[in-house]
């Protein structure tokens, strides 16, 4: 019997993965080979997609990528016997320098198994967080994710054990019940991270769902999930019933007598959703505008109740710390950034994929270790680190290391550790009119800054473009940057100068000719 493992998430799908897994489960057939097809998570080696792996002795061989116009009856064969001397062979899998160099804690069983084998989570460390957690005090596991430095992976890098103090600390109302909610709309440009996580580790995030809810007394919990992701939405479905029917959610969960029931809801596919307070909104089945605070979501949240909003990849980190404890977590990491961050390669990019590291290696090392170059083989100008409100870094900064601090030392973010890379055609003055224009579609439109500023701001990038009164419109972008800067209410018309101002700053050459009338 040969063990051969083909993806089922979206990317690999994207790329072909269920035509090749009919074609080798077609060839099987017609051998008479005796062929056990195991549908696994990704290893988020994209740039590999599909990578079709075969178990050996020697350990897991992969071959990538197999897409349907290179499938044919000699790379199946070459699979079904492990063959390494086929050109698509990579060898094994987990020696591939792109896998092997990272540090894997939320990432490490991605790619390994059957996404809704709870046997599989179980036997390799899954629910003994909980397990520990169910033994403890809510102060103590709050305790403890404090004193793991986990600061909040959906953005804003909050301290996640703060927060979850002030959910402990608060009363809901008499009769209501406290909130976990799970933010994910992963709405940033070239991320997918949140996605990867619960397609390729589903029962990850439900275990750290449902020890927030014990740290915090909460008994409902909600994932907020991206419209556009339907295999995560039937993944997260089917893991949330096994767990019901496992006993690891539901009335008793573990026979502790505590109770804690999740449910998934759509988004309504918009950027602002993924913003906290309009999220709440969203869930309460209202348009998505953001809410003035405080109140705190923590005290005042979902129906008015004390609510915790953690991004996907923050409640993954949970178990692992619940499990090995907090020091194990803390240990990793850089200055205040602690653990690890899920960094996603995307754009211009010869080898796009997730890489987990902990913090501190610099930009330029995870672009050349890990990246490769640009898809185009020209040479790299500009990287987009942190969604569509983060910064153009240019070459000069590309030392920059990889931590919370040393990018808003730069007046740059990591946000949820997206990176874009561009190669030299593109034209930055584009770019920054591009991110105006994205805030102008975006906006939720509750205050004058971001929802008029914008549209004022794209006006006047095309009258720098346009060469028109250049220096005077610049400084009028400038002034129209600081007042979005000052007076958003929320952090979309807020963050927008980042990389308006970035591009301007970096790429002045870009913006028109100097000594223009
Ligand atoms: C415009 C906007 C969009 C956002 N989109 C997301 C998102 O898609 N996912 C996410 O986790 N956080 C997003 N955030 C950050 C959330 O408001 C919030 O800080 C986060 O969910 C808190 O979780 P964390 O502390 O675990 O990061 C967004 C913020 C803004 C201002
Ligand atoms: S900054 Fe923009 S998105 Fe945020 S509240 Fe104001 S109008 Fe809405």
């Amino acid at each position: 019997m040969v063990k051969c493992f083909v993806p089922q998430d979206m990317t690999a799908k994207a790329m072909g993965a269920d035509q090749a897994a009919g074609f080798i489960q077609n060839a099987a057939n017609q051998s008479g080979a005796q062929v056990e097809l195991v549908r696994n998570g990704s290893r988020g080696l994209f740039w590999l997609e599909p990578l079709v792996e075969v178990e050996t002795e020697a350990g897991r061989i992969g071959f990538g990528p197999v897409t349907f116009d290179k499938l044919d009856t000699t790379l199946i064969d070459a699979l079904l016997s492990a063959d390494q001397s086929h050109p698509l062979c990579e060898g094994l899998v987990e020696e591939i320098p792109y896998l092997k160099n990272q540090q894997r804690f939320s990432f490490v069983r991605a790619g390994l198994d059957d996404p809704l084998s709870l046997a599989f989570y179980q036997s390799t460390g899954g629910y003994v967080g909980l397990r520990n957690a169910l033994a403890m005090s809510g102060q103590a596991i709050v305790d403890q994710v404090k004193e793991s430095g986990l600061r909040g992976r959906g953005g804003a890098a909050f301290p996640t054990g703060i927060k979850w103090q002030t959910v402990h600390d608060v009363a809901a109302d008499e009769g209501e019940t406290k909130y976990i909610v799970c933010n994910a709309d992963e709405g940033d440009s070239g991320t997918f991270a949140d996605r990867l996580a619960m397609e390729a580790d589903p029962y990850q995030l439900i275990e750290g769902m449902t020890i927030a809810a014990m740290a915090v007394g909460a008994e409902q919990g909600y994932i907020y999930l991206r419209s556009e992701y339907p295999e995560a939405h039937r993944i997260l479905n089917a893991a949330i019933s096994i767990a019901e029917q496992a006993n690891l959610l539901g009335d008793n969960i573990l026979d502790s007598g505590r109770r804690f029931n999740l449910e998934v809801r759509l988004g309504a596919k918009a950027y602002i959703c993924g913003e906290e307070t309009a999220l709440l909104e969203s869930l309460e089945g209202k348009r998505g505008m953001v809410r003035a605070k405080p109140p705190l979501p923590a005290i005042k949240g979902l129906f008015g109740q004390p609510t915790i909003v953690n991004n996907v990849l923050t409640l993954a980190a949970v178990p692992f710390i619940l499990r090995e404890g907090a020091a194990a977590y803390a240990e990793v990491g850089f200055g205040r950034s602690r653990g690890t961050l899920a960094f996603q390669l995307a754009g211009n990019i010869k080898r796009g994929g997730l890489v987990e590291l902990g913090f501190g290696p610099s930009l330029k090392s995870l672009l050349d270790d890990f990246g490769g170059g640009t898809y185009t083989g020209r040479p790299m100008r500009a990287v987009q680190v942190g969604g569509p409100l983060g910064a153009y870094l240019p070459e000069s900064q590309w030392d920059t290391p990889l931590d919370y601090e040393s990018f808003a030392a730069k007046q740059a973010v990591l946000g949820h550790g997206g990176v874009v890379v561009f190669d030299d055609h593109v034209d930055m003055s584009e770019q920054a009119r591009f991110s105006m224009e994205f805030c102008v579609a975006e906006s939720c439109g509750k205050c004058t800054p971001c929802r008029i500023g914008s549209t004022r701001g794209v006006e006047v990038i095309d009258r720098i473009r346009a060469n028109e009164n250049r220096a005077a419109n610049l400084e009028l972008l400038e002034e129209l940057c600081e007042t979005m800067v000052d007076g958003s209410l929320c952090a979309m018309g807020g963050m927008t100068p980042f990389p308006v101002m970035s591009a301007v700053r970096h790429f002045p050459e870009d913006f028109a000719a100097e000594g223009s009338k």
